[in-house]
């Protein structure tokens, strides 16, 4: 029988043979994983728990917070606290950043997430994701402030989300490739299930919310225009489309099948750069999507090296299938 690989022996062996994880590291993906498996948990109950449908509460973005994002929020919170590896966390769901307290050690890394992603699917039982970006503390001062959070994407230590969907699935990178766990609920552990994800540079499927079509800059609208013109127009192949409203899902899908994911900036409020954020959706995708052999960016520039200006900071993004998100950067350039 082949031997079942667990998180915890792929991080081990990941610390003892590439020395990529550092202790502090392994056990805040551990407890980030443990987190994913009681979200799991809270998402699989639905109605039958007191988990469906929205608080009262707005967040920081002017959002209505769904129970679940509340949630989430508060175990990755409360697990991440106590157990030393970490300085500060920051997400969507919190204006500002959460120092560890006083009363626990402060260890020297960042954690940076979106607890519940695509959460206007959680009502609808449709795929919904939880994505987490992790960087280290910059060492020349004691204590942490927001302005320690504001690293480029390129400076992630370590990046992944788990998607809760038929499966639940924990993607991963350390800056070795991309590796994929799918929990086992009977063992209760996440298992390695692909060692390698690789995203082909071609593609026939886009994935866009077309209801925006109206409001698209033209470099966006030529590209989507060429695409549903199929065969016979100038790329003279059909192409298909997939709109779940979940950026995990939708890279989920990417870096399973291959595709390309857009949602760029457009009209409707023209001074914000586009909906998704940068700092915990774009930039821990991007170096995922980079790390399978994908590319990743606004339109005009590699995501990974923006230099982030505030914690909520919001980006347009292009991403998935190096040839196609090459085009739509070009198209841009134009
Ligand atoms: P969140 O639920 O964390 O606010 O993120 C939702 C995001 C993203 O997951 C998805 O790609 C996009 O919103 C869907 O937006 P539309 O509803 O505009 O299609
Ligand atoms: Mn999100
Ligand atoms: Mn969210």
């Amino acid at each position: 029988m082949t031997q079942k690989i667990s998180l915890t022996r792929y991080l081990v062996e990941q610390q003892r043979d590439h020395g990529h994880i550092p202790s502090q590291l392994r056990l805040l993906l551990e407890v980030v994983a443990r987190c994913c498996k009681t979200i799991s948990h809270a998402v699989n109950k639905g109605d039958l728990g007191d988990v469906m449908g929205t608080a009262t509460s707005e967040n920081v973005q002017g959002e209505v917070q769904k129970k679940l994002d509340i949630i989430a929020n508060d175990v990755l919170i409360e697990a991440n606290e106590w157990g030393g590896h970490l300085a500060a966390m920051a997400s969507e769901e919190m204006e500002g950043i959460h120092v560890v307290p006083n009363r626990y050690p402060q260890g020297e890394y960042l954690l940076l997430f979106d607890p519940l992603d695509g959460s206007s699917n959680i009502d609808i039982n449709v795929s919904i994701g939880t994505i987490f970006s992790v960087l280290k503390k910059p060492e020349d001062h004691a204590g942490v402030s927001e302005k320690d959070f504001l690293q480029k994407g390129t400076a992630q230590v370590a990046a992944g989300y788990c998607v809760y969907g038929p499966q639940t699935t924990l993607v991963l990178t350390v800056g070795d490739g991309v590796a994929m766990f799918t929990l086992d609920r009977e063992q209760g552990s996440f298992i390695l299930t692909n060692e390698s994800l690789r995203i082909p540079e071609d593609t026939k499927e886009f994935a866009i919310n077309m209801s925006n079509m109206r409001h698209w800059d033209e470099p966006v609208k030529r590209y989507i225009d060429e695409c549903l013109a199929g065969k016979t127009g100038a790329r003279k192949k059909d192409f298909n489309m997939r709109w779940v409203a979940s950026m995990v899902a939708e890279v989920h899908r990417i870096l399973s099948r291959g595709g390309v994911f857009l949602y760029p900036w457009d009209k409707r409020e023209p001074e914000k750069p586009g909906k998704l954020r940068l700092m915990y959706e774009a930039n821990p995708m991007a170096w995922l999507v980079e790390q399978a052999g994908g590319t990743a960016t606004n339109g005009k520039q590699r995501i990974l090296d923006i230099q982030p200006k505030a914690l909520h900071e919001r980006v347009s993004v292009i991403l998935g299938a190096k040839n196609e998100v090459d085009r739509v950067t070009s198209y841009h350039a134009g």
